[in-house]
Order: C-alpha cells, then structure tokens, then sequence
C-alpha cells in the first residue's frame, strides 16, 4: 500500500450505531477526511454469526478500498468481536476495531477490579471483551450482559424515556449486583444512552464509551505511522457517506448526532463487492 496521509480513513458498521465512532473521529481529529459506510440492509449484525460477519466485513473492506482509505476502523463491537481477528490478517491497511481501546480504558479505570461489559448477544458470546479483559489483568472479574433490546429503543429515538429506564433496571440489575464500578458501553449505540444507563448505574460506576476511546487510539496508531493529515480539506470533499439501504433514516439519524449536516448519502449494493480478501 502506498500510505498518502491525505487519503480518507474508512469507518464502517452493520448500520446507523457508528456514527457515534464517527462523531468522536470528528470531535477529535478534526483534519481527517472519512468515507463511513454503513451496512443498513443487513443490519443486525448482532444476532448473527461468526462466519456471516466475516463474509460481510471482507466485502465491506473491498468497497472500502475501492475508496483508497489509509485505514479502517471497525466501528461496531459486533464485527470488531467476530471479524476483526480474521480481517486484520488479510489485508495491508492498517486496521483498528473498537474492542480493544475499550477494554484498555476499563482496566486502566477499575479499582475494585469488577467490570461489568454490555452488548449485544453476538458480541458477549464471542468473549472476547471477557477474553481481553481478564488477559489484562487475571485479578479482574468480568460481568457480562447481553442488552438486544436497547438498539431498537435507541433508533426509536427513546434515549431518554421511561420505557428505556424501566429497560435498563432490569437488564443492569445483574452486573450492579456485584458492585462493579467499571461498565463498557461494549455496542455502538449505547453512548447514546449514557446519561440514562449513568442513572441507572449511579455515581459509583465509571462508563467507559469504547467511541471514544477509538477515536483516541486511532489517533495514535496514525501518529505512529505518520499517517495523520495535517492539512485542512475543504467541507465538501471531507466526509462521505454509503449505505447499503435507502439514506432517508440514515440521514435523519445522522443529522440528529453528527456536528455535520449529511445529505448526499450514497445507496451501494455491498453485495457486488468480492467475498474474499486476499492483500497478503
Ligand atoms: N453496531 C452493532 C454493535 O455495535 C449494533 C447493531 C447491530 O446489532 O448490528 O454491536
């Protein structure tokens, strides 16, 4: 690969969630140009296999490189948890999911070594946050949770509603139970619901948004590869957005958390894309 620190980085997701990676690589790095794509006819990825989130995840890279990205960022938990591990070991970007910089901060923020991780069901059965965690540090307890129902409660647009509260009482009374005083958002829409999980969980437990924690890593993987773009691109040129499905919810949803005003989302049939990676 010829590394142009100019090149956009590409962030992809099974759909809307990711946006929240984008907002922190917005917020965050400012210079960067980024194609975001996300997977909205297909999502969710996170009632589904390995196998499938590995066949989706290549050909979402392969349209991905059609765009010259310099790097990619697996914005959401479950391909990070399922696909990245296989992914990273076919391709020549350099390439960063979400998991990893979330357990990182966890660890870091413990004191009474009890974590507790939430998620959708893919990603908690996959253990891998629990793998990473407890790899970490083997002194650390790790109590996960599936959450499935807080997706569809988000893009309903009930982040701070009743229904949502009453939600999380029930799925969060397990893991504060045993008094953790760390939780990981591990599933991208969940920082959306920071303030009322926050609530729920009260001061005592430290959130850990593994968005943010991204953006900060991806920050330093392309520091270390002098990879950052250090020079200012004009509005137009500087974000891009596809999808697999019809723009009209993505873009209201993005223009409901972005600090960009999206319009030209592109429609794509990722499915045209090739199965298979083959760089290495
Ligand atoms: N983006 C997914 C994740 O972070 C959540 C939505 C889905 O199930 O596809 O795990």
């Amino acid at each position: 690969m010829t590394a142009d620190k100019y090149a956009p980085i590409g962030v992809f997701d099974s759909g809307l969630g990711g946006l929240t990676v984008v907002r922190e690589i917005m917020k965050n790095m400012p210079n960067e140009r980024l194609v975001y794509f996300g997977d909205t006819a297909r999502v969710p990825y996170g009632t589904k296999s390995k196998s499938t989130i590995i066949r989706y995840s290549r050909q979402i890279i392969n349209f991905l490189k059609t765009q010259n990205v310099k790097a990619i960022v697996v914005a959401c938990n479950t391909a990070s948890a399922l696909a990245l591990d296989t992914v990273e070991n076919e391709i020549d970007i350099p390439i960063i999911g979400v998991v990893r910089p979330g357990t990182d901060m966890a660890l870091k923020a413990t004191k009474n070594k009890k974590i507790g991780v939430i998620a959708t069901d893919s990603t908690i059965r996959s253990n891998l946050y629990q793998k990473l965690l407890t790899e970490g540090d083997e002194d650390v307890k790790v109590y996960a949770k599936a959450c499935p129902l807080f997706v569809p409660l988000v893009e309903e647009g009930w982040t701070n509603d009743m229904v949502t509260e009453i939600v999380a009482q029930r799925y969060l009374y397990e893991v504060l139970n045993k008094k953790i005083d760390t939780l990981i958002l591990g599933c991208t829409h969940y920082p959306l619901l920071s303030t009322l999980i926050g609530k729920v969980a009260g001061k005592r437990v430290q959130l850990v948004n593994p968005a943010y924690e991204t953006a900060q890593a991806l920050d330093r993987m392309l520091t270390e590869l002098n990879l950052k773009n250090d020079s200012e691109t004009e509005e137009e040129k500087k974000y891009q957005f596809f999808a697999s499905d019809t723009a009209e919810k993505f873009n209201a949803f993005a223009n409901l958390i972005l600090p960009y005003d999206v319009k030209a989302t592109k429609q794509i049939r990722i499915e045209s894309y090739q199965e298979t990676l083959n760089d290495k």
